[in-house]
């Protein structure tokens, strides 16, 4: 038996932030020396909102870049940008024609990145979870790493598995796997700087919101100065009354690497200050071995191209096979 296999990927929409690391990325490179890891720049996904054209491609490598730099390590991982496998496209079809509509449309996300847009709101974005789905099926995934705003895309991926092959597969013979969601409970939602209620994500307009992963240092101390806090002195986790207090706890203690125990009691007397400069700190030196290896790939942009290509022939011989696999199940003629 092979290893276990691990499928994930993030947008190449705008920079990396906390969330995106600590929620996803950061959990990537803890797990990976366990399984056989695809790790792909999801840019189908990116053209489901307005996109600029000028910068998706830059866009895609400074997001492959930054998985090296976070320590994504290619002897157990696979790094390659979606578009690059054409299966991904064509499994999504398939799929779409076994989906009801009615399941994309409850959708929380949907839903949410739908009335931004009004009128406009593409067919693209109400497939964004199929294409999704396709990402994860094509590897047989086993497990996914994402944080929890995706719990129910991957739920909506094992409603599709069990549909796939209760339609086209014998009951002992399955044509994809249903794959498990890995969602681990600290940092599977990294809050808003500015509004605690609200999770930190890339389209917020305000930058003020998050912490990019490539933010220089003066920029982070500037935005924790900034940041929404409470007047209440003491600084505890888990009180609902105090969302913003509990995000800050939770980024000291994840990026200090301290236990939630020694967090509570370092800091339950602390003032807001004397915090926000225990923050700073940590924050500026926990990214900061992470943008000195970014820079050190960037500067080579024929390495970063050579691992992409690699991952792309890897990547392809497996999701052209499962492909395949679902198109004669399906009934298709396979040209000889
Ligand atoms: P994206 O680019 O929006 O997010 C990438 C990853 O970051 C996590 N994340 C967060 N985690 C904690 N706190 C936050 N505030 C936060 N914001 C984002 C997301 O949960 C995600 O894990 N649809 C996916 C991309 C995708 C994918 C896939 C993931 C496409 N195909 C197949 C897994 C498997 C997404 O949300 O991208």
């Amino acid at each position: 038996m092979g290893r276990q296999r691990v499928l994930s990927g993030v947008q190449p929409t705008g920079n990396l932030h906390l969330g995106n690391y600590l929620g996803a990325i950061r959990n990537w490179v803890e797990i990976q020396s366990q399984y056989e890891n695809f790790f792909c720049v999801v840019d189908l996904h990116a053209i489901t909102m307005p996109h600029n054209p000028a910068t998706l491609a830059d866009d895609t490598y400074i997001i492959a870049a930054l998985y090296l730099a976070c320590g994504i390590d290619l002897n157990y991982s696979h790094i390659f940008v979606q578009s690059h496998v054409s299966a991904h496209s064509e499994l999504t079809w398939l799929l779409n024609c076994i989906t009801p509509l009615n399941w994309l449309q409850d959708m929380i996300q949907y839903k949410e990145k739908a009335v931004k847009q009004g009128e406009n709101v593409s067919v693209g974005l109400l497939d964004y979870p199929v294409l999704m789905a396709s990402d994860i099926l094509l590897y047989q995934a086993d497990k996914v790493p994402v944080g929890e705003d995706q719990k129910q895309h991957l739920e909506l991926t094992r409603d599709i598995v069990n549909r796939f092959n209760h339609l086209f597969a014998k009951p002992d013979q399955p044509v994809l796997k249903l794959p498990e969601p890995l969602i681990r409970k600290e940092g599977a939602r990294v809050m808003s700087l500015t509004d605690g209620t609200r999770k930190m994500s890339k389209s917020d307009p305000s930058e003020l919101s998050r912490i990019n992963l490539l933010d220089p240092p003066d920029q982070i101390v500037y935005k924790i100065k900034r940041c929404k806090t409470d007047p209440i002195r003491g600084l505890t986790f888990d009180d609902p009354a105090r969302p913003e207090c509990n995000n800050l706890l939770t980024l000291y203690m994840l990026l200090s690497g301290k236990t939630k125990e020694e967090v509570a009691v370092e800091c339950q007397d602390m003032g807001w200050g004397p915090f926000k400069s225990l923050l700073t700190e940590t924050m500026i030196n926990a990214l900061k071995p992470i943008q000195e290896k970014y820079q050190t790939v960037m500067d080579d942009k024929g390495y970063l191209e050579s691992v992409l290509r690699d991952g792309k022939h890897f990547a392809e011989a497996i999701a052209n096979n499962t492909l395949t696999q679902a198109k004669i199940a399906m009934g298709y003629s396979i040209p000889l």
